[in-house]
């Protein structure tokens, strides 16, 4: 079974990007702490990461039927991203939100997120830990399921 991680726009620079709210880790050593914490549960990593909302709501559909769920990091497509927000309308599984500021502790336009009432859960401001956390939550789900 295969766990989907999905990174939205200014993820890929990661760990060089404003590190003083972002962190130093890199979204590489994020995919390895995120497979780590799978991989005893028999389930493989697919990271896909992409600046435009079109390639990701491509991802959500190529992969709608073969991932049993999902970690999604929108970036700055949580404040508009009406497209990516009916791709994962349409995803049949278990997902999780994760911002690894605190968008609340920001600017305003960060306060809403669209796609986080769709979301099994959202996970905001424990960087880079987040995604482990929203991780071991969706194997808690899954554990549920069965
Ligand atoms: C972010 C928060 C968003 O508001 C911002 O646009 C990002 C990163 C986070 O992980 O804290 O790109 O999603």
């Amino acid at each position: 079974s295969v766990l989907l991680l999905l990174n939205g726009p200014n993820l890929g620079i990661l760990g060089d990007r404003e590190p003083e709210i972002y962190g130093t880790q890199t979204l590489a050593d994020i995919e390895k702490a995120v497979a780590e914490e799978v991989h005893p549960a028999g389930l493989e990593l697919l990271s896909v990461q992409h600046d435009g909302e079109g390639e990701l709501i491509g991802a959500v559909h190529r992969h709608r039927h073969d991932t049993v769920g999902a970690i999604v990091n929108p970036g700055a497509l949580m404040i508009a991203g009406w497209g990516l927000r009916d791709a994962l309308a349409g995803y049949p599984r278990p997902w999780i939100e994760v911002h690894l500021s605190n968008v609340w502790a920001r600017e305003q336009f960060r306060h809403e997120s669209v796609l986080a009432p769709l979301a099994s859960g959202v996970v905001v401001g424990l960087g880079a830990y987040g995604y482990v956390l929203a991780a071991r939550a969706l194997l808690h789900l899954r554990a549920g399921d069965a």
